[in-house]
């Protein structure tokens, strides 16, 4: 049991209370980050003549030491210690000797673990952001290869109007540029240095905290230090960008799981992407879908349990805190999971087009085109809503579409039919008219297209 803290106690820490207090099982994840955090502040504290040039260079030796050590496999980070903190440390005097004990000058744990989870979250943003952009780029190849392909849309889960699968797969392409932004928001918002806030109330060392704000990639250093310690408003702000993740992931997941049953029959997900049966043969599982649908439940569960952990705690910091790790960390590391592989399940699906396109011819999808037709002809709206809801129950009655129904009982409900219905209810001309911007005509989208592909050259 290596303790930072023994001097004023008398007897050893309770096994079991040892136990319930270390927090090396999981902090260990950020030693990378606690390193860097080590390097700049020893740097800091040689500029302002705090420690000597040869007690800096040793330290960052060592520190730099610990770090290839542990990368390589060739040191342990053992449960013998209570914290990440305490390892580094530990191991930095075992290595420099008294130097090492330097390490810590004007410092606590406080900020420093204010720091360690900064830089880690900061980190995990850019990587998180990278999968985004990975899978904006798969829905965008998808939109560029559909913007024919005509789909049911729905809504309450009945066939509505005719869309395309580019219109279609475009929505979702707006849900994940959304929380591209929202992970942007939060990098820039959080990015201040808390390193220098001491304990609570900074110290009496004369440091620059800009210049460590400065070597650590920071705008600058916090302002109030006791927020400092105590802040992890970025990481509430952080499981709940990656909740919204999730909740798109999942939505999307749900349809590709209807879209992929006998019902439907919009899909076919790719064999490496699905799993079988152990007892009915025939079988080909979406559970990677299903998965990421029902991980969706786990990381809101991270933003529920930070927000009630948070939300009873007095200035400054209370140990309370240390339960923010285990759950952002499992947060980050599910969402980034689940967007990766629901990036290589949509980028190696199949489309059934056909399918696809049968479906949308069914289901009086152009119902809402043939009024339109009525009243590009003078009659008024709400009597053209009549006319062909009259049509609508012929034609289910008759068990035809839209399309089949002769023009002889067209004109018995409304003599304004002409020949020329056909076209005008036809699923290319009520894709291809839609061409307000946002909409799936392929003009519109062939623009929503090309200001996507900027969009994701740029970033
Ligand atoms: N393991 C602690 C945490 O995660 C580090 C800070 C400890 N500070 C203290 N005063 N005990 O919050």
């Amino acid at each position: 049991m290596a303790q930072l803290w023994g001097g004023r106690f008398t007897k050893e820490t309770d096994k079991l209370v040892y136990n319930f207090n270390a927090s090396i099982s999981f902090d260990q994840k950020f030693y990378r980050q606690d390193i860097r955090g080590s390097k700049a502040h020893v740097q800091m504290l040689a500029k302002q003549g705090i420690l000597t040039e040869e007690e800096r260079d040793s330290i960052i030796e060592g520190l730099d030491g610990i770090l290839k050590d542990v990368e390589e496999g060739k040191l342990l980070i053992t449960s013998e210690y209570e914290d990440i903190h305490s390892f580094v440390e530990a191991n930095l005097i075992e290595r420099i000797g008294d130097a090492g004990k330097k390490l810590h000058t004007g410092r606590s744990r406080n900020d420093q673990v204010a720091l360690d989870m900064k830089l880690y979250v900061r980190d995990e943003i850019d990587e998180l952001d990278k999968e985004l952009k990975k899978l904006l780029e798969a829905l965008l190849k998808i939109m560029e290869e559909n913007v024919h392909t005509y789909m049911p849309g729905f809504t309450h889960l009945q066939k509505a109007q005719p869309v395309t699968l580019a219109h279609h797969v475009g929505a979702y392409f707006e849900m994940f540029k959304r929380d591209r932004g929202r992970l942007f928001d939060i990098r820039k918002r959080m990015n201040t240095c808390p390193l220098g806030a001491g304990a609570l109330a900074g110290t009496t060392y004369p440091l620059d905290r800009e210049y460590t704000a400065e070597l650590l990639g920071f705008d600058g250093p916090t302002k109030n230090s006791m927020d400092s310690v105590s802040d992890r408003d970025y990481v509430i702000e952080l499981l709940s960008a990656l909740s919204a993740i999730m909740m798109h992931l999942s939505r999307f997941s749900e349809e590709i799981i209807l879209w992929n049953s006998n019902e439907y029959r919009f899909v076919e997900i790719d064999d490496a992407y699905s799993t079988g049966s152990s007892i009915m043969p025939q079988k080909k599982n979406p559970d990677i879908a299903e998965l990421v649908r029902g991980k969706t439940g786990r990381v809101y569960g991270a933003l529920m349990s930070i927000l009630t952990t948070m939300k009873g705690i007095p200035l400054a910091y209370n140990k309370d805190m240390q339960e923010d790790k285990e759950l952002t960390f499992d947060a980050i590391d599910t969402t980034k999971g689940c967007i990766a592989l629901f990036t290589g399940m949509i980028s190696t699906m199949e489309f059934c087009k056909d399918n696809m396109e049968a479906s949308a011819k069914n289901g009086f999808t152009n119902a809402t085109d043939a009024a339109d037709y009525l009243v590009n002809h003078g009659v008024p709206f709400r009597d053209a809503h009549g006319i062909v809801g009259q049509l609508v129950l012929t034609c289910i009655e008759k068990g035809i579409s839209l399309d089949e129904l002769p023009l002889s009982e067209y004109q018995a409900i409304s003599p304004v039919f002409e020949e020329d219905i056909y076209d005008a209810i036809s699923m290319s001309t009520c894709v291809e008219k839609r061409m307000t911007l946002g909409a799936p005509g392929p003009n519109v989208m062939e623009t929503v297209i090309q200001e996507n592909k900027t969009y994701l050259e740029e970033e």
